[in-house]
């Protein structure tokens, strides 16, 4: 048959690259919908957002803390000294057309480019999704949490504004309480006595190349495994840990996807275009001696800022901060810099990174899950996630310790000893609250389940006593309250000498603690019997192999 053109280019470039059975491998796949697995998808369309405006930037930026006197149209800093970093955000902010508007859809995209992520990471916790075979895509999950964290870092320091300079006189700080190294490594970060003359241009190099090929790396792998596990799916008729029921990729969640990209970008560029984000001219030009009261650092990085507010300088009569001497010379250990700095991160990133390992070590389950929980069905694992975020929403709090003070008039030192003790009492309060949610939830569906919904139609008996008429539920909603996978208490357990190791024991109690009011969901069997009793309604569906 004759070929048209465009038919001979397309079969030219097939025949040699083997396009078409890439789209039939790929395009085949099939993705399940649900709202919550939308996260991913804003954290991926943000990240490509930040690609586009970041590449914008750069056109206009200089990376130098070469000393100029600004010349530009904003007159207040007119004549004025500072860092050609500086000078050139002013310029993109009044003299670059669109510029503005560029450096604000950069900022305000990787505002929620982080907080993407962070729900995304949520989403994924709270439903279980970590579990095998997915732990190695949580551990590159989090790899890229933290890369996310380091670019708004970097990125944010680059404008050599007093904010950013305040935010790397901390990291100053934290760096030179390093024992022994400490002053060596700050005075080879900054190229000599902070704030030094090279530490905008090192700050760039990360900024714009490597921590971004390192997230794109990164999200390829990540996208890539979610891709060899095929994505999980939440429980429904017809929907078992051996499928998955979707639409495929091409043409339908392509379709909807590219939709969403737009959607997500316009969303950004709406909010760019109206609200202010960052107005570096309000701040100033570095200088180390004033620090500005009530200006804070972008959201995610105020637990680091909050925590080191946090720690006590002092524990009672007790000095945290000592002159140790060396043969060379004395050192300072500050420990109320170099601990807060970096024991609560280090501690909740290494039990995020941790925790499949921990759950699976618990409950002995090595079974692999592409059903997804609902939270209430696993109250431990709930609780622990509520117990995290709210020791991580305290150390942000912290952060804001002065702005609370001020605007509530209070004093400055209660509201630090109060968010203290939240940090302590807090999470195990959350951790309590919403475990005892989360199983007073199962009762409720349980009810549900063996008693049929309320329809809200009152009946009167002939006797005259009146009756709320119940329905059976329809196989939906009831493939959303039965639990169809068994897990129980798997009781300490001998090794082979017949001895029970104390770790054995530890692990004994937590599952019995994991799993203690798990029996609460209905099972199969239960909904098996009630079929077999009314001979009606919901046990029809028999579990979730059809
Ligand atoms: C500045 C975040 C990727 C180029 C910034 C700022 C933030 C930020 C918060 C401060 C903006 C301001 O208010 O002035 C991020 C994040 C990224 C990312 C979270 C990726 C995950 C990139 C990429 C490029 C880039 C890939 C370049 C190809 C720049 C430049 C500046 C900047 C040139 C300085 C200009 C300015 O501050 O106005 N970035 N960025 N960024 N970013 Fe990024
Ligand atoms: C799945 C993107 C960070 C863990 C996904 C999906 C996308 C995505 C698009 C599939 C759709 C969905 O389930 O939402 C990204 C991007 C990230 C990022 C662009 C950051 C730049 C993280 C983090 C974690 C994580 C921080 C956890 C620590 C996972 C897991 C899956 C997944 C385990 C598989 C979930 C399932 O099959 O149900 N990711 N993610 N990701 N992500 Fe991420």
């Amino acid at each position: 048959t004759p070929q048209t053109r465009t038919g001979r280019i397309t079969n030219f470039v097939d025949t040699r690259v083997g396009g078409s059975a890439m789209v039939k491998e790929f395009g085949r796949k099939i993705f399940p919908d649900h709202w919550s697995f939308m996260f991913g998808e804003v954290a991926l369309y943000t990240f490509v957002i930040l690609l586009i405006s970041g590449t914008f930037l750069t056109f206009f930026f200089d990376p130098t803390m070469t000393h100029v006197v600004y010349n530009g149209s904003y007159n207040p800093l007119k004549g004025i000294g500072m860092s050609a970093a500086y000078s050139s955000t002013l310029d993109i902010s009044f003299d670059v057309r669109g510029g503005l508007f560029m450096r604000q859809v950069h900022h305000w995209s990787a505002i929620l480019f982080v907080a993407a992520v962070a729900v995304h990471m949520l989403r994924v916790f709270f439903t279980g999704a970590f579990r095998k075979p997915r732990e190695l895509n949580w551990v590159v999950g989090g790899t890229l949490l933290i890369l996310a964290m380091a670019a708004g870092f970097t990125g944010y320091s680059l404008p050599d504004d007093l904010l950013s300079g305040n935010g790397l006189r901390i990291i100053d700080g934290v760096v030179k309480s390093i024992p022994i190294v400490g002053s060596y490594i700050s005075f080879f970060l900054f190229g000599g006595e902070f704030p030094g003359n090279a530490v905008i241009g090192r700050l760039y190099a990360l900024h714009i190349m490597i921590v971004p090929a390192l997230i794109l790396l990164m999200i390829g792998m990540h996208l890539f495994m979610v891709i060899v596990h095929k994505h999980t799916q939440y429980p429904g008729p017809g929907r078992t840990n051996d499928n998955v029921v979707g639409f495929p990729v091409g043409p339908v969640y392509a379709a909807k996807a590219g939709g969403f990209f737009f959607i997500v970008f316009g969303i950004v560029a709406a909010i760019s275009g109206l609200l202010t984000i960052n107005p570096v001219w309000n701040y100033g030009p570095y200088d180390p001696s004033p620090v500005s009261a009530g200006t804070q650092p972008d959201w995610y990085i105020g637990f680091v800022d909050g925590a080191l507010r946090l720690m006590p300088g002092t524990l009672g009569n007790f000095s945290l901060e000592w002159n140790i001497p060396f043969p060379w010379g004395v050192n300072t250990l500050s420990m109320n810099v170099l601990f807060p700095a970096l024991v609560p991160a280090g501690i909740m990133f290494t039990l995020m990174f941790a925790w499949p390992w921990v759950e699976s070590w618990i409950t002995k389950d090595k079974r692999e899950h592409h059903l997804l929980d609902r939270p209430r069905n696993a109250p431990f694992r709930t609780g622990v996630g509520v117990a995290g975020v709210i020791s991580y929403c305290v150390m942000w709090a912290a952060a804001s310790s002065d702005l609370v003070a001020t605007h509530f008039e209070v004093s400055l030192n209660d509201v630090l000893y109060w968010t203290r003790a939240l940090f302590i009492i807090g999470p195990i309060l959350g951790f309590i609250v919403a475990r005892r949610i989360a199983l007073a939830l199962q009762r409720k569906d349980r009810e549900i389940v063996l008693h049929g919904r309320e329809t809200g139609i009152i009946e009167m008996s002939p006797e005259g006593s009146f009756s709320e008429r119940h329905a059976d539920l329809d196989v939906y909603k009831l493939h959303n309250l039965v639990n169809y996978e068994d897990r129980q208490v798997i009781p300490a357990q001998p090794n082979a000498t017949g001895y029970i190791t104390r770790s054995e024991k530890s692990r004994g109690a937590l599952s019995k603690f994991f799993f203690e009011d798990r029996v609460a969901p209905v099972t199969p069997s239960e909904l098996a019997a009630l079929h077999a009793e009314h001979g009606s309604g919901p046990a029809e569906i028999e579990g979730s192999s059809t």
